[in-house]
């Protein structure tokens, strides 16, 4: 069986000196800068590794200085159908990764990992997978918007890969991604954090997902970042901190794989967005 594929970025450069989301510390970061980074680097490590023994295979892209949170890949892309939509980043911090980014996966195109890669229009704002999520049960994407994508972005994702796009508005500022409040998996389940969304996008979110697969996750888990999770076959590989989400996943036959994202957290990412999963296609 082929491996499914992630991207991560080389953590060299990560670092917490800005502020973009009610997450990030800078003073934590600087008060002990060699021991983050120390910290950074170990629990990247150990993520790469938890993937590789979950049966994935990691494909390193370079990071930047000055552009530490290209360390979250997720944000720079949507790519199905080895086809990506390169992003348009909110915050002028982060805007920079996406010339990057272009970078990358051009040489992933070189490498016959992509078949096309484009950018999205100016004048739309869109940051990936953070807030477009593929479920492949629904053969369908999960679009967050608010924060930091448009509304009309979704549209016009749609249209470029001629695939169902359900927008969901989030509302509260600690999910400001949707990555971080909503996670399909691939036996058709849902994780979500409810409060997270409008009423609208919670009725849409019933309405779509049967009630026994849409899987209400507990404030506490939702808040170790731990519904930003990696599904790779019935490996789940989360953040830990989230016993009761555990608990769920192994009662429907998942195995939870925790792992230590503390410095990650710090800029209010974890597993998910800290990867970027080339190789899905359509069923
Ligand atoms: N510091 C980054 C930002 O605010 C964290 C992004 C984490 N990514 C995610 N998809 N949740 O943009």
């Amino acid at each position: 069986m082929k491996k499914p594929r992630f991207l991560m970025t080389d953590p060299a450069h990560y670092e917490v000196t800005y502020s973009i989301n009610p997450w990030m510390q800078p003073d934590l970061w600087a008060a002990d800068v060699e021991g983050s980074r120390a910290a950074a680097h170990a629990a990247w490590q150990k993520l790469k590794e938890t993937l590789t023994q979950a049966g994935a295979e990691v494909v390193e892209a370079p990071g930047a200085a000055g552009l530490p949170d290209m360390v979250f890949p997720s944000n720079s892309a949507v790519v199905l159908d080895g086809r990506a939509l390169v992003s348009r980043f909110r915050h002028s911090e982060r805007q920079p990764e996406a010339e990057r980014f272009l970078d990358v996966f051009r040489g992933l195109g070189d490498r016959g990992l992509l078949s096309e890669v484009e950018q999205l229009p100016e004048g739309l704002t869109q940051e990936g997978e953070g807030d477009c999520v593929w479920d492949p049960a629904r053969q369908l994407f999960w679009a967050g918007h608010g924060p930091r994508s448009s509304r009309d972005a979704a549209d016009y994702v749609a249209r470029f890969f001629d695939a169902t796009v359900v927008p969901l508005e989030l509302v509260a500022p600690h999910y400001y991604h949707m990555d971080v409040c909503l996670m399909p998996l691939e036996g058709g389940e849902v994780l979500y954090f409810p409060p997270a969304f409008t009423s609208e996008g919670q009725a849409e979110l019933r309405s779509r997902v049967e009630p026994g697969q849409l899987i209400e996750v507990a404030e506490q888990d939702a808040q170790a970042l731990a519904i930003n999770a990696v599904n790779v076959g019935r490996n789940v590989v989360l953040a830990a901190g989230a016993p009761r989400l555990c608990e769920q996943l192994s009662e429907r036959g998942y195995t939870p794989l925790e792992v230590d994202l503390t410095p990650f957290i710090q800029s209010g990412g974890a597993s998910f967005c800290m990867t970027l999963r080339l190789d899905w296609e359509r069923g």
